[in-house]
């Protein structure tokens, strides 16, 4: 965990002043999986592992931007973002400050980092990086934009500047998520709907199998378009979709045979997992863990074999944490290849799934995973008020 006052220490020692904190937080989604670029819903929740930014504001518009994280710094001009060929960590500050900079007016400021979300572990530690700065940078300009404008503005600072054409989810996760609650998002409309979690009772784990596979980006732009080709192609027969959300199951399965193979079976894994999502929002209100639990297996299972983002480690580690004791449901989380699976697990059984799934996994794999249990949190927020000064 970010020690605080170290970081704000670290700050002044570096810049020589006095900053201000702001932070976002990493998110895992419970269910809907590769969706969300599809018009559909989303049921991820923010957790309680920040990326915190300390900032200062200057009187040029230069940003200086520093990691602990990664042990870097470098700097851009608000004008010139693109100038510098920043690393990519950095590239998402410069995208969130030029994408902001079209809609307000922004100062130069000096920024130090620091974050609890593991970098490529599937909880999307570069939503919480866009977010967090995005609300500070904002801060030092003393402007405000609408909160659903600032996760947009992050998910466009990706698109343009690091080149992964990303959904809405996280951005959305990282800003509006709210403490003891999973957010749905429907992400033509952009409404969300908070749902409580107390009605679950059993914990929400997560467990990084540590590898990150280097297919991420190219393999999710390449998904992305195979759903685009499936669209078409089902508009021969259904003329009035504009996205597979437009596409019920019944009228799936009717006109299915029309797709060649690998198509088909992208579009089934995005329409039947936006029906899941649904029904699975509807079993954590009514706190039906048997069933949210079973919906989030056939995810999984859609997820490896139709939609083939999985990979050998996040099977495993499904399949270890499905045979424990208490376990409701396990699947994969966040983008795939690698990276976290989320488990609702009875409370009484903590230690023992912890345990025998940590000796399991490194038995199999000879790599330590991380595991531990995420409370839902709030989004971006400002921070300095919880500083000892
Ligand atoms: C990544 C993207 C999200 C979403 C997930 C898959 O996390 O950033 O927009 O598409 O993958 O559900």
């Amino acid at each position: 965990m970010v020690d605080l006052n170290r970081l704000i220490a670290g700050f002044s020692e570096r810049y020589g002043s006095k900053p201000r904190l702001f932070s976002a937080p990493g998110r895992v989604n419970i269910i809907g999986e590769h969706t969300d670029y599809n018009d559909g819903f989303v049921l991820p929740m923010a957790i309680d592992r920040r990326t915190f930014v300390a900032i200062a504001p200057r009187n040029d518009r230069i940003v200086r931007v520093a990691s602990v994280i990664v042990n870097d710094a470098t700097e851009f001009k608000i004008d010139q973002p693109r100038e510098l060929s920043l690393h990519t960590w950095a590239k998402y500050i410069a995208g969130v400050a030029w994408t902001l900079e079209s809609r307000i007016t922004l100062r130069g400021a000096d920024i130090l980092i620091d974050s609890e979300v593991p970098i490529g572990g599937g909880l999307s530690s570069s939503a919480a990086l866009e977010v967090a700065t995005g609300t500070a940078l904002m801060a030092m300009a003393g402007a405000t934009i609408e909160p659903e404008q600032l996760a947009l503005a992050a998910q466009k600072a990706e698109h343009d500047f690091v080149g992964a054409k990303v959904g809405i989810m996280d951005q959305f996760a990282a800003t509006f998520g709210r403490k003891d609650h999973a957010l749905l998002i429907d992400c033509r409309s952009l409404k969300t709907k908070q749902i409580p979690l107390r009605n679950l009772n059993a914990a929400i784990v997560v467990c990084n199998t540590n590898v990150k596979h280097q297919l991420m980006s190219s393999a999710y732009n390449q998904r992305r378009a195979e759903c685009e080709q499936g669209v078409e192609l089902l508009r021969q027969c259904l003329p009035g979709i504009r996205a597979l959300r437009d596409v019920s199951v019944a009228d799936f399965g009717k006109y299915e045979n029309e797709l060649p193979d690998l198509v088909r079976r992208r579009c089934r894994h995005v329409v039947t997992e936006n029906d899941r999502t649904l029904r699975a929002a509807q079993a954590l209100q009514d706190g039906e863990r048997e069933l949210l639990g079973s919906l989030m297996r056939q995810s999984h299972e859609s997820l490896r074999s139709d939609y083939e983002v999985s990979c050998r480690e996040l099977d495993l580690m499904v399949e270890i944490a499905s045979r424990q004791e208490g376990v409701f449901g396990a699947r994969m989380t966040g983008g795939g290849f690698g990276g976290s699976t989320i488990n609702i697990v009875r409370a009484d059984e903590l230690n023992s799934f912890t345990q025998t799934v940590a000796g399991e996994y490194r038995g199999a794999t000879k790599i330590n995973p991380d595991i531990y249990v995420v409370e839902a949190d709030d989004g971006a927020r400002e921070d300095s008020d919880n500083l000892i000064s």
